[in-house]
């Protein structure tokens, strides 16, 4: 079956999101992109529902947002029930996302400068797998736990 991933972004992050689907592609994965073009603007918090609730009804390994610093929606994002979306600075931090927080979204600023690549901080979370240990499954529990 496809591997399949959902992207959605701002005027923020526009060429960021183009990188991020080329290089998933490039990874055989197929991407749904329900983010803005080149000569658009949209507000983030329509951004990261549009994404969320997409991932929540369809068959997607996982979500990625991008707004201009990746900050605005992440916000929005975990709002959504079911949505862990995490907001990486490094390959470290990428791959923690998966291994502790068993994150679902990933997001990133397209005018931030990150020391590592995005293109890497993606591998380091697709190539990390939640480590389901009693203390990390009880914390992301507790996580969702707050939703209720
Ligand atoms: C939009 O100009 C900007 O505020 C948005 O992309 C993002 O950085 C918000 O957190």
């Amino acid at each position: 079956m496809d591997k399949r991933v959902v992207i959605a972004n701002d005027h923020g992050a526009v060429e960021l999101k183009n990188r991020i689907a080329r290089h998933l592609t490039e990874l055989g994965y197929s991407v749904d992109d329900l983010g803005i073009t080149k000569n658009e603007t949209a507000d983030y918090p329509d951004q990261a529902v549009k994404a969320g609730k997409a991932f929540l009804k369809g068959d997607y390994e996982f979500g990625i947002v991008c707004c201009g610093t990746g900050v605005g929606i992440t916000m929005a994002a975990n709002k959504i029930k079911g949505i862990r979306c995490a907001l990486p600075q490094n390959n470290f931090a990428a791959s923690m996302a998966k291994e502790h927080n068993n994150a679902n979204f990933l997001a990133f600023g397209g005018r931030i400068d990150y020391s590592d690549p995005v293109e890497g901080m993606l591998d380091a979370f697709i190539n990390s797998s939640f480590n389901n240990e009693n203390r990390h499954s009880r914390r992301v529990d507790k996580i969702m736990n707050i939703e209720k």
